[in-house]
């Protein structure tokens, strides 16, 4: 049996990888401190209530099985607060993921999924965007990422610690049997917001720009399925098993679409009529956000399944209309 802590299990993306671990017969632990998780997203594996940050939490994880690798997820993801409040970020995502790294080199684990994200290309000088494009984060959280990023490097060269970084664009949809789904509170993201007006949870839904040099003018954006990431996620971890070195990939399906798009899917899925108000941009929002993934997909034989925009809502939407 091969034991997996995952660190954020009970959040959005951990909790389908845990699902994920499972099925491919691997053994998922799961450490979250509920901040942003629910407890009932935690159905595959063992459960610990505790934070990366706490020496206690952590060492009741590592001493209690042997642990053969880590996907860290936890982490603070708000973009906007993260320029409002900094600390909050370098000390969850980068503090908290040191004192991690520290257990793992106490314990001799030596293989690392880590949850990055496109945030750390900033403003894309080209699209799609490779993992050769610049990396210029915009914002404090990109910048946290980026960081364990570049400690990360440092780790593998140092201390054997194999790494990869999986750099998502969108996270989107929700487990096709409806087991585990998309819950954050505040919700920032646009499908789940999209679908709360649907279910008539919300009035309308706020389109953040309508001026930008895109077909329709709002944002452009690749969405990748959550089982897509999760499946990635599978593949990283038997590379880095099978004795592979530190990498980095990004996951997007390669396809963008508009916020007009979604809420048009979205519509036609849920029979609802979906009212919009258009606002401002909001600061650091780039225009288009797709992903190359070619390098996942050579190198790591990934194949996302989900390849519509409806076939992802839709699994959404099931989720959604179950948590009422
Ligand atoms: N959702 C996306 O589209 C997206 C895109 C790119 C990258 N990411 C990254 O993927 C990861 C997961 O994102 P998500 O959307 O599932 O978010 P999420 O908030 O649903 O999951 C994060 C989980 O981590 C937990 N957590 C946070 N700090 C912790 C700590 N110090 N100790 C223990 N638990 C802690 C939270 O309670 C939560 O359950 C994050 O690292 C995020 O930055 C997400």
């Amino acid at each position: 049996m091969t034991n997996v802590l995952v660190t954020g299990g009970a959040g959005y993306i951990g909790s389908h990888c845990c699902k994920e671990l499972f099925q491919q017969g691997f053994t998922p632990i799961t450490i979250d401190n509920l901040i942003y998780g629910h407890k009932e997203n935690v159905k595959w594996g063992a459960f610990y209530q505790g934070d990366t940050g706490n020496k206690a939490h952590l060492e009741a994880c590592f001493a209690s099985r042997r642990i053969d690798a880590v996907m860290h997820f936890a982490a603070f993801a708000y973009v906007g607060e993260s320029v409002q409040d900094p600390m909050k970020y370098y000390a969850n995502n980068v503090g908290n993921t040191l004192t991690l790294l520290r257990f793992m080199l106490e314990y001799d684990v030596k293989c690392l999924v880590f949850s990055s994200t496109c945030a750390t290309y900033g403003n894309p000088q080209r699209i799609p965007i490779d993992e050769a494009h610049p990396q210029v984060p915009i914002n404090p959280y990109g910048k946290t990422k980026l960081m364990i990023e570049e400690i990360l490097k440092d780790c593998g060269q140092a201390y054997g610690l194999n790494s990869i970084c999986l750099r998502y664009f969108n996270a989107a949809g929700a487990d096709p049997e409806g087991q585990t789904g998309e819950k954050h509170k505040p919700e920032t993201h646009l499908i789940p917001l999209v679908l709360d007006v649907a279910l008539g949870k919300r009035r309308t839904v706020e389109v953040f720009g309508t001026d930008y040099p895109t077909p329709d003018g709002t944002c452009v954006r690749d969405y990748i399925h959550v089982t897509d990431l999760a499946r990635a996620h599978i593949l990283a971890l038997e590379t880095l098993l099978k004795g592979g070195g530190s990498d980095a990939f990004n996951l997007g399906q390669g396809q963008g679409y508009s916020v007009m798009e979604v809420i048009q899917a979205a519509s036609q899925i849920t029979g609802a009529e979906i009212p919009f108000v258009k606002s401002a941009r909001r600061p650091g929002d780039p225009p288009v956000l797709v992903a190359s993934s070619a390098k996942a997909r050579e190198q790591l034989g990934w194949q996302p399944e989900y390849d519509s925009l409806e076939a992802i809502i839709a699994t959404a939407w099931n989720w959604h209309q179950k948590m009422g």
